[in-house]
Order: structure tokens, then sequence, then C-alpha cells
């Protein structure tokens, strides 16, 4: 796909071997970028969820699995696929799920969100962190969560966003240069250069909600936090 056919900065591919490459200190990066609110805002992102004891979750680019573990902590009786095309962001999750016992009720495997290998109606509920800004596809890739979820299931997208306060943007304009530097400390290199300009390119979200209402969702919104820095977009089928 050329880069007038997609939404994204950077080619499917070329994600895929960016997350592959810095798999390995991934955690340890977000926890820094993002001074620790990371784990607060998977939190909130389940809190909308809502997980109901004998339901059935997606997590969309899982990554290393933290969204699928905030799920079973907050609703330990359920069943949750994590996808991811990384092979060794999946690798990394695979080890935490099997270091904290979670057995049957957790599968990481790899898939694409613009082809989910799911028979339409499977899911109670949906979550996404930090992985719709990545889809070369975005309204496509709703459509296809749409059409896995179950009716009156919900999705939960929780993506970094550029804030629309003036005085807000300046701090961040201040922080953003550190990024990279964090992130080439980490071992990240280019890939944290990326994660900025993403997020500077990625639609405002009043756009974003426009997006899931064109797709069929119902009851859409937004919550930002962390000063508009993040989002927590919802939408129920
Ligand atoms: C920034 S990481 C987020 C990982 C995790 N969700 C978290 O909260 O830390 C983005 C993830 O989205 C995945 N991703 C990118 N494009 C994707 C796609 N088209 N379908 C599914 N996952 C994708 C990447 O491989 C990567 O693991």
């Amino acid at each position: 796909m050329n880069t007038a056919e997609r939404d994204t900065l950077i080619s499917a591919e070329e994600n895929r071997a960016m997350f592959d490459r810095i798999a390995k200190n991934y955690d340890a990066a977000n926890r820094a970028i993002s001074m620790g609110m990371d784990k607060g805002w998977r939190r909130k992102t389940v809190e909308l969820l809502k997980p109901f004891r004998g339901g059935r979750y997606l997590d969309i680019g899982t990554g290393t699995g933290d969204l699928v573990f905030e799920i079973l902590r907050q609703s330990p009786n359920v069943l949750v696929d994590g996808i991811d095309p990384a092979e060794q962001m999946l690798a990394i999750a695979k080890d935490k799920a099997g270091k904290r016992r979670v057995g049957d009720a957790v599968s990481f495997f790899p898939a694409d969100a613009l082809d989910l290998p799911m028979e339409s109606g499977t899911y109670d509920g949906i979550v996404s962190g930090f992985c719709f800004r990545n889809i070369e596809r975005r309204q496509s890739a709703l459509a296809e969560m749409l059409r896995v979820l179950k009716p009156g299931g919900l999705l939960v997208i929780l993506e970094a966003t550029y804030p629309a306060n003036p005085l807000v943007r300046l701090g961040y304009r201040l922080y953003t240069p550190l990024v990279p530097i964090i992130g080439k400390i980490l071992g990240g290199g280019a890939a944290y250069k990326y994660l900025v300009d993403s997020i500077e390119d990625f639609p405002k979200p009043e756009t974003v909600t426009d997006m899931f209402s064109a797709a069929g969702f119902s009851g859409v919104q937004f919550k930002p936090l962390t000063f508009g820095t993040v989002c927590i977009f919802s939408g129920k089928k």
C-alpha cells in the first residue's frame, strides 16, 4: 500500500518490524515515557469496558499483554484473546502469562486488526491500547471490530492524542524532545521519534468519534486523560 492510500506514517510491515525490534525494552520504555501513568490509563480503559464473569474479550494490538492482564485483574472469570502481528511482542506477553499462571483464560496469537480470524459476533467487548494510531486503514479496522463484537458489545480504545489546550501543548512540546532520548537509552532508537510524530499526525478526538459513528457504533464518546495527552474512545455495537 502506498503512502497516499494509508492513514499511517509507516507501512504495516515497517510497524511490525519496529515493534519486534523494541519488544525487549518496550515495558520499561512505556513506564519511563509515561512517567508511570500508563498503568492508570489501562486501569481506566478496562473500567470502561466493565468485563463481566463468563464474558469473552479481545485485546487488539496487545503487545506485551498489559491490557489483557488488567482485564483479568478486574474480572478473573473471563476469557481473553490478545492479538498482534509482532511476534516478539507476543513472546513477552506469553512469558508474562506463564509467570502469572493465567492458564487457559488467555490466548495470545498473531493476527492483524484489518483481518481478524474470528467469527462475527464472538466477543462481549474489545479493547485496544496505543494500537489504533498504527493501523494502516483505521475505518476498515473499526468495521472489522464491529463485526466480531456481539450485539451490545463495547469497543474501548486507549490512544495517545495531541493536546488541544495551548498551555498544555507548550508543556507537551517541551517534553516530547526527551522521548526519543529516553527511547534511545532503552534501546528503541528511531521508534520513539516515530511515537512523537505519529501522535501529532493522529486525528483529533472529535474526528475519531465521527469514525466510530460512521462505522456503526452507538453511544460514542471520548474521555480525555492527563490534560488530553491520552484519550479513551468508546462505542457500543
Ligand atoms: C504501542 S504498542 C501497544 C501495546 C499494548 N496494547 C499496550 O497497551 O502497551 C502497539 C501495538 O500494536 C500492534 N499493531 C500495530 N499495527 C497493528 C495491526 N494492524 N493490528 C494489530 N496490532 C497492531 C503493534 O505490533 C504493537 O505491539
